[in-house]
């Protein structure tokens, strides 16, 4: 009794302002300061109403009754900053793929976006992703937004799953570092950035009640390990609670997750946010470890403002859990800069140039070739006509759907099939500016290139016959709240590429998909190129890809199956349905929890070497205009752990880029794991000794017991490999120590 009083009164002091003047050092104003000293004075000036400010944040534009909130740029989430003390607003944006602007909530306002995470990933080289964090974080800083929600880094489970191509790939090692490198682009441009979603949130179907059921040692060797990875390499200001449960308990509800994985085991001192609508309970969330509740009001409550505040002036929550909070949100701030004044000058033409520029290259060595017989491609120059085909290719590139779709400037150049409002949302299926077929006009002057859109098969049968090369622009969009029903292509698509070959011409395909796709024309067509969602500088990535300016270097981060029944889970009911919040769906037979222990922390490549399965393409593949070998293997102790080093040597008449893969496999016989990666530019007939770092990670197993990576004394065997199925390049096998 006498502590609730005690409470009482100190939470009723902490409403009265104490006069700035009386903290003389306001040693929060000190940049000089260290980001813990700043956060302690700060946190002793602010009242409780200041402090609960900060531990919501509300959709920042009009919704509803909802009124846009006073200050607000227009974007995903607002948290008000405070005058008197000189904090900062939080205008947070989506996000990973670049800078959105959902249902038009800032009228007119177009942005870069860059491709898919698989591509992004599938350069293997984490400065792509540095790259694109910065440019994005660059147009949100124009534009007076400082937070982004990007880092979108749940491992690809399921190749149907509709979000995977915000996400950086089946492999938590590659995912996690090149998450990292995103927000560490972001952030030390001054913009707070965040991992999402946390955590196993690898599909959409039913995802505000799917559990994922997973034991702790496979759950810390798969999709934690790469948030684990992203938040040691990056420090990101916060991390995102999911909408799903894991184990059957709500994300933004887990104590486990929130308090004991993310704090005491990791030690991570930024802040937990709530996805949009997420929280479901506001008591379970707060005690669980939740410091910001977002989007307000998606949730039933905004359990984080006065109904909170009541307990705390009741003394039925100590103030100590709302500093607690405070020093999450605040540290990151301080931090990562947000307190000072950063110049911000209006986005110039010449901006907007190399932020398309750097989306372009991140595709030109991110995009895979997947299929090239007879070398068709590159295209020669001599040509005499070139017919394109379909997917809109003289207008723009398709994106994939929901909160990470960016609208370029000046618009869609495809008209939406249904209006761009929250009712329809998260369609219309949007396109980014830059159309293909201009760009393959620019770089083959000398060849006739036509066009048609593909919807008169007998039109395309007909011009087929009279080109040279026909390139058929297939797509399949993929979007946010909706999974594939499965890997086949839409039935128009496969179509018109049967059309296209009909002419017996070679005919080149360039998927633009979100994911995986079965090909049932492959062997009658003469090259593929996968191009997954391109970007903004797509177009011209393609044009360059296609006619050798750019030799393809990207490999794949996810596994591609001849057909489901090679996954874990072949069958989950409801995939395809549409889990839109906006819609009134009819009752649907729907699964509300995956079991992930079936493949555990063996997932992508790891389960089809587990279960001794070939897959169509595997993780890692990806063809090239040159041709590259590997010589020798060694692996070296060094001061940050082993390193491989092997030659790599450009054998064929072109330059290009090689990935240099180096799988491990553990004494304990469990399936093997990247350890290494590099990504090597090589001019022809160059070679070039090459020392790749390994990761610890790859080497260990997680020991529930202690909670550490232990790795055990035993024969461990290095692979020098093109792909996670390639077994003939150099190997050893080397007696490593306890550690
Ligand atoms: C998504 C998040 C996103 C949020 C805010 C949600 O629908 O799951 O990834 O950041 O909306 O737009």
């Amino acid at each position: 009794m006498k502590r609730k009083l005690a409470a009482m009164m100190l939470a009723t002091a902490c409403l009265t302002p104490v006069p700035i003047t009386a903290h003389a050092q306001q040693v929060w104003k000190n940049p000089d300061a260290t980001p813990s000293e700043r956060v302690e004075s700060l946190l002793k000036a602010t009242t409780l109403d200041e402090k609960f400010a900060m531990l919501t944040s509300e959709w920042g534009a009009t919704y509803k009754s909802h009124k846009k909130p006073i200050g607000a740029v227009g974007s995903a989430g607002y948290s008000a900053g405070n005058k008197r003390l000189g904090i900062p607003a939080l205008q947070s944006t989506d996000a990973g793929l670049g800078v959105t602007n959902t249902v038009n909530m800032r009228p007119g306002d177009g942005a870069t976006g860059l491709p898919s995470g698989q591509v992004i990933s599938g350069t293997f080289d984490p400065a792509f992703g540095y790259q694109g964090g910065r440019m994005i974080a660059t147009e949100a800083a124009h534009r007076g937004l400082n937070e982004i929600l990007g880092g979108g880094i749940n491992l690809v489970r399921d190749p149907r799953g509709g979000r995977n191509f915000e996400y950086e790939g089946e492999d938590p090692i590659l995912a996690g570092d090149v998450a990292a490198a995103l927000v560490n682009g972001a952030q030390d441009q001054h913009v707070l950035s965040t991992i999402k979603h946390y955590a196993l949130n690898s599909i959409e179907t039913a995802r505000r009640e799917m559990s994922s059921v997973i034991d702790e040692q496979p759950m810390h060797e798969s999709d934690l390990l790469a948030v684990k990875i992203a938040i040691d390499k990056s420090d990101p200001a916060s991390v995102m609670c999911g909408y799903n449960r894991v184990n059957g308990v709500h994300d933004c509800l887990d104590p486990y997750l929130l308090t004991t994985v993310l704090r005491q085991e990791w030690g991570y001192k930024g802040y937990v946010m709530s996805d949009w609508g997420a929280v479901y309970d506001g008591d379970a969330a707060w005690k669980a470890g939740l410091d910001q509740q977002s989007g307000l009001p998606l949730d039933k409550e905004a359990w984080f403002g006065d109904y909170m505040k009541k307990k705390v002036v009741a003394g039925e929550i100590p103030v100590s859990s709302v500093d607690e909070k405070l020093r999450h949100i605040l540290y990151p701030m301080f931090r990562n800069g947000l307190f000072e004044a950063h110049a911000r000058p209006t986005e110039t033409a010449k901006d907007i140039a190399q932020h398309t520029e750097v989306a372009q290259k991140i595709e030109e060595a991110g995009a895979v070739l997947l299929k090239n017989d007879h070398d068709i491609l590159p295209l020669k120059q001599g040509l005499r006509k070139i017919l394109v085909i379909g997917g809109h290719a003289d207008k723009g590139v398709m994106t994939g759907g929901g909160s990470s779709a960016v609208t370029p400037r000046g618009g869609s150049p495809v008209r939406g099939d249904v209006p761009n409002d929250v009712q329809h949302w998260p369609r219309p299926i949007g396109y980014l500016t830059g159309a293909p077929l201009d760009a393959l006009k620019a770089e083959m002057p000398h060849t006739q290139v036509t066009f048609l859109p593909g919807d008169d098969l007998d039109a395309v049968k007909k011009a087929a016959k009279k080109a040279d090369r026909v390139i058929v622009f297939a797509s399949k969009w993929a979007t946010e709240v909706i999974d594939d029903a499965d890997l086949s292509m839409p039935h128009h698509e496969n179509a018109m590429i049967e059309a296209a070959t009909t002419a017996g011409k070679p005919v080149i395909v360039v998927l633009q998909t979100g994911n995986p796709v079965l090909m049932p024309w492959a062997d009658k067509v003469d090259a593929v190129l996968e191009a997954w969602f391109p970007g903004s500088g797509g177009g011209k990535a393609i044009a360059r890809l296609l006619t050798g300016k750019v030799n393809p270097s990207g490999r794949l981060t996810t596994t591609w199956p001849v057909s489901v029944s090679q996954l874990p889970r072949p069958e989950v009911k409801g995939m395809g349905l549409d889990f839109s919040p906006f819609i009134n769906h009819a009752p649907a037979d729907y699964d509300t929890q995956i079991d992930l222990n079936i493949e555990g922390a063996n997932v992508g490549y790891r389960w089809f070497s587990l279960k001794g399965e070939k897959p169509l393409y595997p993780f890692g593949y990806g063809l090239s205009y040159t041709s590259f070998t590997h010589t020798g293997l060694k692996i070296d102790p060094s001061e940050d752990g082993l390193v491989a080093h092997t030659k790599v040597s450009n054998t064929g008449r072109r330059a290009g880029a090689d990935v240099v893969q180096i799988y491990v496999n553990l004494p304990d016989g469990s399936p093997e794991r990247l350890a290494g990666y590099l990504r090597v530019q090589l001019a022809p007939g160059e070679s070039k000794d090459v020392t790749i770092p390994l990761s610890s990670y790859a080497l260990a197993r997680f020991d529930t017991a202690s909670k550490h990576w232990v790795r055990k004394a035993g024969a461990y065997r290095f692979r020098v490999a093109t792909n996670s199925f390639d077994n003939a390049g150099p190997s050893l096998t080397s007696e490593l120590a306890q550690k």
